[in-house]
């Protein structure tokens, strides 16, 4: 059994992968709670540390080899956080330290990287061009991606930087306002309010089942060279789409209140371009949005909340 790290394993996207890998590996999470929540780890047999993710005893450790992977998911993951020092510190001074330790006993990094990273260039989004962050948090995943670059020639072993679109599924109900508008829009049914969206829900997005998200970080284990790649399903699909599912899985029709958007920044049109995925992981999104929000509002309507990769 091999021991793997991963780091936010607390986690949406943590928990979901610390449930796939400890089928069949010796997982070890290092969180420090800030946003994930114990919950997602109760079904899953891995041992769990509260621990800042370049806490100095765990760098010590991935230097002299203690894991055949680090999985590097922990991040300040509100994107609406504007404190410049702190964004940059947690999330990309703490990966730098961390390939840093890995470098030294040659064990690969698979990291957790954004579609922030591209902002509001035009789509479809690919790695290495137009990536024009507009905020703190986009900036930090793209400062990682460039310190990774640099590591290429130097790292003994493999760094793969996934940029995820907008993902959603099962194992997010902690991240309450920074969940995905899936499960914001059917918690709001749910409670029996009025649906809403920013006027007029023809924005788009390309919206990622946590499945696929999980399939990709499992391919990049056995990426044949470093590098950098979108994981998003290669679709833009609009929000008024997303009620018009959301309205077919619980049977009735939804009526929505479109208001104005109140923030200066908002990313209109995303969609990613998975063809130097396909290069590098051998990797291609299986899920459409129709079949991914099914799996997710069934889990939701029997009361399952948890990480999808520990439901089955
Ligand atoms: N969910 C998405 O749609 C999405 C999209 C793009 C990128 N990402 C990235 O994926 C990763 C996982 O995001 P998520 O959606 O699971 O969010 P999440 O907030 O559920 O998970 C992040 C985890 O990291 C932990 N954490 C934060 N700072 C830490 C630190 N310094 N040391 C140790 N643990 C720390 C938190 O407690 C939490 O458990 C993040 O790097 C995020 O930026 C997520």
């Amino acid at each position: 059994m091999d021991r793997i790290l991963i780091t936010g394993g607390a986690g949406y996207i943590g928990a979901n992968l610390a449930a796939a890998l400890a089928r069949k590996n010796d997982v070890v999470v290092a969180d420090n709670f800030s946003s994930g929540h114990w919950r997602n780890l109760a079904y899953i047999d891995c041992e769990t540390r509260a621990v800042d993710c370049n806490d100095p005893m765990l760098l010590d450790e991935i230097a002299a080899g203690a894991f055949a992977a680090v999985f590097h998911q922990a991040a300040i993951t509100d994107t609406t956080v504007m404190d410049q020092r702190l964004m940059m510190e947690v999330n990309t001074n703490a990966f730098a330290d961390i390939l840093a330790a890995s470098a030294e006993s040659g064990t690969r990094v698979v990291y957790a990287s954004s579609a922030g990273t591209y902002g509001n260039a035009p789509a479809p989004n690919r790695v290495g061009s137009s990536e024009e962050p507009e905020n703190v948090y986009g900036f930090s995943k793209l400062a990682m991606d460039r310190i990774a670059r640099r590591w290429y020639g130097d790292h003994p072993s493999t760094i793969v930087g996934l940029r995820y679109f907008n993902v959603y599924g099962s194992g997010e109900s902690h991240k309450d306002k920074t969940s995905s508008m899936i499960l914001q829009l059917y918690q709001q049914v749910k409670a029996g309010k009025q649906p809403r969206l920013f006027k007029h829900g023809e924005q788009k997005r390309d919206f990622v089942y946590i499945r696929d998200v999980i399939s990709a970080n499992l391919a990049a284990l056995a990426a044949p060279r470093s590098g950098i790649c979108n994981v998003g399903s290669g679709h833009a699909r609009s929000f008024n789409d997303i009620i018009e599912i959301l309205g077919k899985e619980l049977s009735r029709s939804l009526d929505v209140d479109y208001f104005d958007n109140p923030y200066g920044f908002y990313q209109n049109h995303t969609q990613a371009d998975v063809s130097q995925t396909a290069e590098l992981l051998g990797w291609s999104p299986e899920w459409q949005l129709e079949d991914g929000m099914a799996e997710y509002i069934s889990l939701l309507e029997q009361g399952f909340n948890g990480p999808v990769e520990a439901s089955s």
